[in-house]
C-alpha cells in the first residue's frame, strides 16, 4: 500500500510499499519513530484515509471497491477505533460519549446506557462516567476513548497509542483489558505504541520506519 500527503508543493511519501497481513484474533503492536506512518497506517486500515495505490481487505473485503458510506458502515459494524488525540465530544459526559456508537448502531436507549456503564466499569472508570472531557485527566480521557471503541464488542480493534497516557500500572492494567477480551471473544486488536512494555505484551510486533514495515516478529505468549 502506498499513502503519500501533499500540503503545498511537499510531497510526503507516508507509506511506501507497505504489506501487512494481521489474522482474526491476533494481538498486534506497530511501533517506530515518531512520523514513520503509524498512525497513517491505522486510518488506511479502517478506511479513514484514501491511499494511491494497493488495497486493505477486511475479512475479505476490499475498502478500495467501497464507498465512503459503505466504509462508514464497516466501521460502525465491526471496528473500533481509538485516536491518537481521541476525539471525545467536548459537550457529552463520558457515558453520553460511549454510548454514542451503541445509539447509532441501533441499541435501545436502556441497553446502550448499560453497555456504556459496562465499558467505562471494565476501565476503571465507574466513578467518573458524569464528568465531561475537560473534566477529566487525559489518562482518563483516553480511557473514554477506549470504553467507546470496546463498547460495540467489534471483532477489530485499532487503537493508536491507547496507553500513551497512562503510568505503567494503568497500561498494565489496560493490556490485561485487551488481553482478556480478546482471549474471550476473539477480538483483534492492533495497537500503534511507543511502550517498549507495551508492544511486549502483544503476539507480534511490526517495525516501521520511514512509511516502510522494516521487521515484523512474533512473540513468545507470555503467562
Ligand atoms: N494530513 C497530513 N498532511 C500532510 N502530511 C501528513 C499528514 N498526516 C501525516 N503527515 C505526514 O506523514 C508522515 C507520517 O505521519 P503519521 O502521523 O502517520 O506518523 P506516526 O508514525 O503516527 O507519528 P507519531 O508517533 O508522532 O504519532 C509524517 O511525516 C507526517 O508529517
Ligand atoms: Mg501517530
Amino acid at each position: 500500500m502506498v499513502k503519500t500527503y501533499r500540503s503545498g508543493r511537499l510531497v510526503v511519501r507516508a507509506l511506501d510499499a507497505v504489506t501487512l497481513a494481521i489474522g482474526r484474533g491476533e494481538v498486534v503492536a506497530i511501533v517506530g519513530p515518531s512520523g514513520c506512518g503509524k498512525t497513517t497506517l491505522l486510518h488506511c486500515l479502517g478506511g479513514l484515509e484514501d491511499f494511491e495505490s494497493g488495497d486493505v481487505l477486511v475479512e475479505g473485503v476490499s475498502l478500495r471497491q467501497m464507498n465512503d458510506r459503505q466504509k462508514a458502515d464497516l466501521r460502525a459494524r465491526r471496528m473500533g477505533f481509538v485516536f491518537q488525540s481521541y476525539n471525545l465530544l467536548p459537550v457529552l459526559d463520558a457515558v453520553e460519549n460511549v454510548e454514542l456508537p451503541l445509539l447509532l448502531g441501533g441499541a435501545g436507549p436502556k441497553e446502550a446506557r448499560r453497555r456504556a456503564l459496562d465499558a467505562l466499569a471494565a476501565v476503571g472508570l465507574e466513578q467518573r462516567v458524569k464528568h465531561r472531557p475537560a473534566e477529566l485527566s487525559g489518562g482518563q480521557q483516553q480511557r473514554v476513548a477506549l470504553a467507546r471503541a470496546l463498547a460495540p464488542a467489534p471483532a477489530v480493534i485499532l487503537a493508536d497509542e491507547p496507553t500513551g497516557n497512562l503510568d505503567s500500572e494503568a497500561a498494565d492494567e489496560v493490556m490485561h483489558l485487551i488481553h482478556r477480551l480478546n482471549r474471550e471473544n476473539h477480538q483483534t486488536f492492533v495497537l500503534v505504541t511507543h511502550a517498549r512494555e507495551v508492544a511486549a505484551q502483544a503476539g507480534r510486533i511490526v517495525y516501521m520506519r520511514d512509511g516502510l514495515v522494516v521487521a515484523d516478529e512474533s512473540v513468545a505468549a507470555r503467562a
